[in-house]
Protein backbone atom coordinates (compact mmCIF):
# COMPACT_ATOMS: atom_id res chain seq x y z
CA UNK A 1 0.00 0.00 0.00
CA UNK A 2 1.26 3.39 -0.77
CA UNK A 3 1.05 6.41 1.10
CA UNK A 4 1.96 9.98 -0.72
CA UNK A 5 1.55 13.34 0.24
CA UNK A 6 3.37 16.37 1.73
CA UNK A 7 5.13 17.50 4.84
CA UNK A 8 3.18 16.98 8.10
CA UNK A 9 -0.13 15.56 6.50
CA UNK A 10 0.10 12.98 9.18
CA UNK A 11 1.63 10.07 6.77
CA UNK A 12 4.12 8.70 9.22
CA UNK A 13 1.63 8.35 12.46
CA UNK A 14 -1.43 6.92 10.16
CA UNK A 15 1.13 4.29 7.77
CA UNK A 16 2.37 3.03 10.75
CA UNK A 17 -0.93 2.41 13.01
CA UNK A 18 -2.10 1.25 9.80
CA UNK A 19 0.62 -1.17 9.32
CA UNK A 20 0.46 -2.58 12.94
CA UNK A 21 -3.39 -2.86 12.63
CA UNK A 22 -2.65 -5.07 9.49
CA UNK A 23 -0.07 -6.90 10.91
CA UNK A 24 2.17 -5.42 8.00
CA UNK A 25 5.68 -4.17 7.74
CA UNK A 26 6.21 -0.26 7.12
CA UNK A 27 8.49 1.37 5.55
CA UNK A 28 9.37 5.37 5.57
CA UNK A 29 10.95 6.60 2.79
CA UNK A 30 11.55 9.62 3.89
CA UNK A 31 13.75 8.65 7.13
CA UNK A 32 15.88 6.60 4.02
CA UNK A 33 16.19 10.37 2.43
CA UNK A 34 17.23 11.74 5.57
CA UNK A 35 19.66 9.16 6.89
CA UNK A 36 21.39 9.81 3.84
CA UNK A 37 21.86 13.84 4.36
CA UNK A 38 22.77 12.80 8.07
CA UNK A 39 25.86 11.26 6.08
CA UNK A 40 26.11 13.66 3.72
CA UNK A 41 26.59 16.52 6.12
CA UNK A 42 28.60 14.12 8.32
CA UNK A 43 31.15 14.58 5.89
CA UNK A 44 30.97 18.11 4.96
CA UNK A 45 30.04 17.57 1.50
CA UNK A 46 28.65 20.91 -0.08
CA UNK A 47 24.94 20.40 -0.85
CA UNK A 48 25.39 21.89 -4.25
CA UNK A 49 27.94 19.39 -5.69
CA UNK A 50 25.58 15.89 -6.25
CA UNK A 51 28.54 14.08 -7.43
CA UNK A 52 30.24 14.03 -4.33
CA UNK A 53 26.33 13.53 -2.19
CA UNK A 54 26.14 10.73 -5.19
CA UNK A 55 29.40 9.33 -3.86
CA UNK A 56 28.36 9.76 -0.18
CA UNK A 57 24.89 7.95 -0.81
CA UNK A 58 26.72 4.98 -2.43
CA UNK A 59 29.22 4.11 0.30
CA UNK A 60 27.14 4.55 3.64
CA UNK A 61 25.54 1.69 5.17
CA UNK A 62 22.28 2.19 5.88
CA UNK A 63 20.08 -0.30 7.74
CA UNK A 64 16.76 0.31 8.05
CA UNK A 65 13.75 -1.04 9.97
CA UNK A 66 10.69 -1.85 8.67
CA UNK A 67 8.41 -2.99 12.21
CA UNK A 68 5.97 -0.13 12.65
CA UNK A 69 6.78 -0.53 16.66
CA UNK A 70 10.07 -0.02 16.19
CA UNK A 71 11.18 1.52 12.45
CA UNK A 72 14.70 1.63 13.85
CA UNK A 73 17.57 2.96 11.43
CA UNK A 74 21.17 3.33 11.76
CA UNK A 75 23.84 4.65 9.58
CA UNK A 76 27.30 3.49 9.69
CA UNK A 77 26.63 1.51 12.71
CA UNK A 78 25.62 5.12 14.54
CA UNK A 79 21.76 5.20 15.59
CA UNK A 80 20.35 8.22 13.67
CA UNK A 81 16.57 8.01 14.92
CA UNK A 82 16.91 11.45 16.26
CA UNK A 83 19.52 12.99 14.61
CA UNK A 84 17.41 12.82 11.36
CA UNK A 85 14.42 14.75 12.72
CA UNK A 86 16.52 17.33 13.21
CA UNK A 87 16.32 20.80 11.86
CA UNK A 88 19.84 20.92 10.21
CA UNK A 89 18.87 17.62 8.67
CA UNK A 90 15.19 18.85 7.77
CA UNK A 91 16.39 22.26 6.35
CA UNK A 92 19.31 20.12 3.76
CA UNK A 93 16.74 16.87 2.66
CA UNK A 94 14.84 18.39 0.17
CA UNK A 95 18.54 19.57 -1.84
CA UNK A 96 19.79 15.66 -1.44
CA UNK A 97 16.62 14.44 -2.26
CA UNK A 98 16.39 16.50 -6.03
CA UNK A 99 19.77 14.38 -6.90
CA UNK A 100 19.13 11.87 -9.52
CA UNK A 101 21.78 9.14 -7.89
CA UNK A 102 20.79 9.37 -4.77
CA UNK A 103 17.06 8.70 -5.75
CA UNK A 104 17.80 5.65 -8.05
CA UNK A 105 19.40 3.88 -5.25
CA UNK A 106 17.29 4.35 -2.79
CA UNK A 107 14.36 3.51 -4.73
CA UNK A 108 16.17 0.28 -5.64
CA UNK A 109 16.82 -0.15 -1.77
CA UNK A 110 13.03 0.52 -1.76
CA UNK A 111 11.54 -2.05 -4.19
CA UNK A 112 13.82 -4.51 -2.69
CA UNK A 113 12.69 -4.30 0.60
CA UNK A 114 8.90 -4.29 -1.03
CA UNK A 115 9.56 -7.06 -2.74
CA UNK A 116 11.15 -9.24 -0.10
CA UNK A 117 8.30 -7.81 2.47
CA UNK A 118 4.73 -9.74 2.62
CA UNK A 119 1.81 -7.32 2.84
CA UNK A 120 3.84 -3.36 3.80
CA UNK A 121 3.08 0.15 3.89
CA UNK A 122 5.08 2.37 2.47
CA UNK A 123 4.91 6.02 2.74
CA UNK A 124 6.79 8.84 1.13
CA UNK A 125 6.32 11.23 -2.03
CA UNK A 126 6.76 8.67 -4.79
CA UNK A 127 5.60 5.47 -3.79
CA UNK A 128 2.32 5.34 -6.26
CA UNK A 129 3.71 6.76 -8.72
CA UNK A 130 7.29 5.73 -9.07
CA UNK A 131 8.72 3.29 -6.76
CA UNK A 132 5.22 0.83 -6.70
CA UNK A 133 3.02 1.64 -9.16
CA UNK A 134 1.10 -1.97 -8.78
CA UNK A 135 0.50 -1.06 -5.01
CA UNK A 136 -2.89 -2.37 -4.14
CA UNK A 137 -4.12 0.91 -2.81
CA UNK A 138 -2.58 4.67 -3.06
CA UNK A 139 -3.68 7.03 -1.11
CA UNK A 140 -2.43 10.81 -1.22
CA UNK A 141 -2.65 12.04 2.35
CA UNK A 142 -3.31 15.68 2.82
CA UNK A 143 -4.18 19.15 4.92
CA UNK A 144 -4.03 22.42 5.03
CA UNK A 145 -1.30 24.08 4.88
CA UNK A 146 -1.93 25.34 8.25
CA UNK A 147 -3.11 22.10 10.10
CA UNK A 148 -0.30 20.61 8.67
CA UNK A 149 1.61 23.56 10.33
CA UNK A 150 -0.03 23.45 13.72
CA UNK A 151 0.73 19.19 13.77
CA UNK A 152 4.39 19.66 13.36
CA UNK A 153 5.02 22.76 15.22
CA UNK A 154 3.23 20.94 18.15
CA UNK A 155 5.17 17.38 17.67
CA UNK A 156 8.64 19.73 17.76
CA UNK A 157 7.54 22.58 20.10
CA UNK A 158 7.96 25.26 17.12
CA UNK A 159 6.48 28.87 16.14
CA UNK A 160 3.55 28.42 13.49
CA UNK A 161 4.39 30.89 11.22
CA UNK A 162 8.11 29.95 11.23
CA UNK A 163 7.34 26.42 10.67
CA UNK A 164 4.63 27.22 7.85
CA UNK A 165 7.11 28.62 6.25
CA UNK A 166 9.51 25.95 6.25
CA UNK A 167 6.90 23.18 5.13
CA UNK A 168 6.22 25.76 2.24
CA UNK A 169 9.61 25.65 1.54
CA UNK A 170 10.05 22.20 1.44
CA UNK A 171 6.89 21.25 -0.29
CA UNK A 172 7.72 23.69 -2.85
CA UNK A 173 11.22 21.90 -3.55
CA UNK A 174 9.74 18.97 -3.11
CA UNK A 175 6.97 19.20 -5.71
CA UNK A 176 8.93 20.91 -8.59
CA UNK A 177 11.75 19.15 -8.91
CA UNK A 178 12.64 17.59 -12.18
CA UNK A 179 12.76 13.65 -10.96
CA UNK A 180 10.13 12.33 -8.99
CA UNK A 181 8.09 15.27 -7.77
CA UNK A 182 5.23 15.48 -5.28
CA UNK A 183 2.20 14.73 -7.43
CA UNK A 184 -0.86 12.58 -6.85
CA UNK A 185 -1.13 9.18 -8.78
CA UNK A 186 -4.27 9.40 -10.85
CA UNK A 187 -5.60 6.42 -9.22
CA UNK A 188 -4.62 7.83 -5.77
CA UNK A 189 -7.78 7.80 -3.63
CA UNK A 190 -7.35 11.75 -2.01
CA UNK A 191 -7.82 11.63 1.86
CA UNK A 192 -7.72 15.25 3.51
CA UNK A 193 -7.28 15.00 7.23
CA UNK A 194 -7.21 18.77 7.93
CA UNK A 195 -10.99 17.80 9.83
CA UNK A 196 -10.16 13.58 10.60
CA UNK A 197 -8.73 12.26 13.67
CA UNK A 198 -5.74 9.83 13.32
CA UNK A 199 -8.20 7.06 13.98
CA UNK A 200 -10.63 8.07 11.51
CA UNK A 201 -8.01 8.07 8.62
CA UNK A 202 -6.13 4.85 9.21
CA UNK A 203 -10.11 3.16 9.32
CA UNK A 204 -10.98 4.79 6.70
CA UNK A 205 -8.07 3.69 5.19
CA UNK A 206 -9.01 -0.22 5.90
CA UNK A 207 -12.16 0.38 4.87
CA UNK A 208 -10.79 1.32 1.03
CA UNK A 209 -8.29 -1.77 1.63
CA UNK A 210 -11.61 -4.37 2.26
CA UNK A 211 -13.03 -2.70 -0.01
CA UNK A 212 -10.71 -3.43 -2.87
CA UNK A 213 -10.75 -7.03 -2.00
O1 LIG B 1 8.48 12.37 4.83
P1 LIG B 1 9.61 13.25 5.33
O2 LIG B 1 9.19 14.64 5.64
O3 LIG B 1 10.41 12.63 6.41
O4 LIG B 1 10.59 13.33 4.06
C1 LIG B 1 11.76 14.11 4.10
C2 LIG B 1 12.13 14.54 2.69
O5 LIG B 1 12.59 13.43 1.93
C3 LIG B 1 11.03 15.18 1.85
O6 LIG B 1 10.90 16.57 2.11
C4 LIG B 1 11.53 14.92 0.43
O7 LIG B 1 12.48 15.89 0.04
C5 LIG B 1 12.25 13.60 0.57
N1 LIG B 1 11.46 12.45 0.13
C6 LIG B 1 11.44 12.15 -1.22
N2 LIG B 1 10.82 11.04 -1.67
C7 LIG B 1 10.19 10.21 -0.81
C8 LIG B 1 10.18 10.50 0.58
C9 LIG B 1 10.81 11.65 1.02
O8 LIG B 1 12.00 12.90 -2.01
N3 LIG B 1 9.62 9.09 -1.28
Amino acid sequence: MAVDGPSGSGKSTVSRRLAAALGAAYLDTGAMYRAITWAVLRSGVDLGDPATIAKVAGEVDLRIGTDPAHPHFSADGEDVDAAIRGPEVTSAVSAVAAVPAVRELLVNRQRDIIAAAGAIVVEGRDIGQVVAPDADLKVYLTASALERARRRSSEHDTDVQATAEALARRDHLDSTRKIDPLQIAPDAVVLDSTELGIDEVVSTMIELLRAKG
